[in-house]
């Protein structure tokens, strides 16, 4: 999960990272009000998941509380690289004398983590990281070992930090090390970490990804979903504890096994074409034991996305045999009708494997006009894309 900047602010913080006064505001009222308890010159900056906010109008300089209400209202309901503006973050503002780049990420490749420091941080990183490379100091940092004070001061030596900001960096650097291992991130960047003119040190950007998979470990981490952006349908899918990924074609998809699922989106995909390019509407793992239940709640999930016009249901028996399914998909259609919400667009099935016989047998004479079964994949998938196109 990426962190929005005043969510990674919370961490940092958190952590003893040094940032400044900050509040967030969803009005320009609550801007205004904001600007008023920072009592002085301020920085109205745009909440989106996205890079770029500053060159995007999205990051903008207020003197008074009038100007900040001014600027809030300017930036809220704009749209950023498609993302609109639902909140900003109302900061104090820093006499910035430099600014630099710093950040932790997960080097899968190497096994390892990669520290990267640059003193030529501030909005341009992308373009000093293409351009310059040299300029970018980029140091390994073993997982074990982590950002010891002897790692922290050869990433500042490294990326050629002046020497008399040295320790105050690498103390920074420590203290982010810190969050990525407390918080369980694979990132944590700052850009840009500033020297102000005063001498202080201070993180004025913040870039944050939490590893969704130690989310069991971080309660308070739940806090930061953002259901506001997050597809209702996929919402309702976490809910039920199914593997839900919303796609933008019209053809639902139901299947056992990540694999299996991932090759029926390309089958689709590929049938598709001969119908005008339809494509399928999403991916939905309902994982090996495929009981009625879960099938029922699959098919709950995949019916009530308006997008869909036709359900492929894509299943191979291995530890659940196929006749369970069959029954399983019989169970979930009354289920829904008895909930009120009788299935009406046309379920390709194709079903094989463990006791496949027996499961289409059932299939073929449970007298379900709706359920249209097909031997094959290749064969079921162009069906389904017939059906969703309406031809
Ligand atoms: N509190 C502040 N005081 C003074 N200047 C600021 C402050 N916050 C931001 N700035 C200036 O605005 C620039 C852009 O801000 P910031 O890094 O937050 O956004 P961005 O880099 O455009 O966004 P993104 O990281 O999404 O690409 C900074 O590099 C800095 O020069
Ligand atoms: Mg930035």
């Amino acid at each position: 999960m990426d962190l929005y900047e005043y969510q990674a602010r919370e961490l940092f913080a958190a952590h003893g990272v040094p940032v400044i006064a900050a509040y967030t505001a969803d009005t320009p009222d609550e801007a205004a009000t904001a600007a008023e308890r920072i009592n002085g010159m301020c920085v109205v900056k745009a909440q989106v998941k996205t890079g770029g906010r500053g060159k995007a109008g999205g990051v903008k300089l207020a003197k008074t509380v009038d100007e900040a209400r001014a600027r809030a209202t300017d930036i809220l309901g704009m749209d950023i690289k498609g993302h609109t503006v639902r909140r900003v973050l109302v900061t104090g503002a820093v006499d910035i004398a430099r600014e630099f780049y710093v950040s932790f990420l997960l080097d899968r490749a190497n096994r390892a983590y990669l520290a990267m420091a640059s003193v030529e941080g501030g909005m341009d990183i992308e373009e000093v990281a293409r351009t310059k490379p040299e300029a970018l100091a980029r140091i390994r940092v073993d997982a074990i070992e982590g950002v010891t004070p002897a790692k922290a001061a050869e990433i500042a030596a490294t990326a050629n930090f002046p020497e008399e900001l040295r320790p105050a960096i690498a103390e920074v650097l420590q203290k982010l090390w810190r969050v990525l291992v407390a918080e369980d991130a694979t990132l944590v960047e700052v850009n840009p970490l500033v020297l102000t003119e005063q001498g202080d040190v201070l993180a004025i950007d913040g870039k944050v990804t939490l590893d969704d998979n130690a989310r069991f470990r971080h309660p308070h981490h739940e806090a930061f979903v953002d259901r506001a952006a997050t597809d209702p349908i996929e919402l309702r899918a976490k809910e039920l504890d199914l593997n839900y990924v919303k796609l933008d074609g019209s053809v639902g998809i139901i299947g056992n096994g990540a694999g299996l699922v991932m090759s029926t989106l390309d089958v689709v995909a590929y049938a598709g074409e001969e119908f005008g390019g339809v494509k399928p509407a999403n991916f939905l793992d309902i994982g090996g034991g495929a009981s009625a239940q879960v099938m029922a709640n699959g098919l709950d999930i995949v019916l009530n996305d308006p997008d869909v016009k036709a359900v492929f249901v894509n299943v191979f028996g291995g530890i659940t045999a196929c006749d369970a399914v069959a029954n399983g998909i019989i169970q979930a259609i009354a289920l829904l009708e008895s909930r009120g919400e009788p299935v009406t667009k046309p379920l390709v099935c194709r079903i094989d494997g463990n006791n496949a016989v027996e499961g289409r047998r059932i299939l073929d004479e449970s007298g379900l006009a709706i359920v249209e079964r097909v031997e094959t994949m290749d064969e079921a998938a162009r069906r389904v894309a017939q059906l969703a196109a309406g031809a």
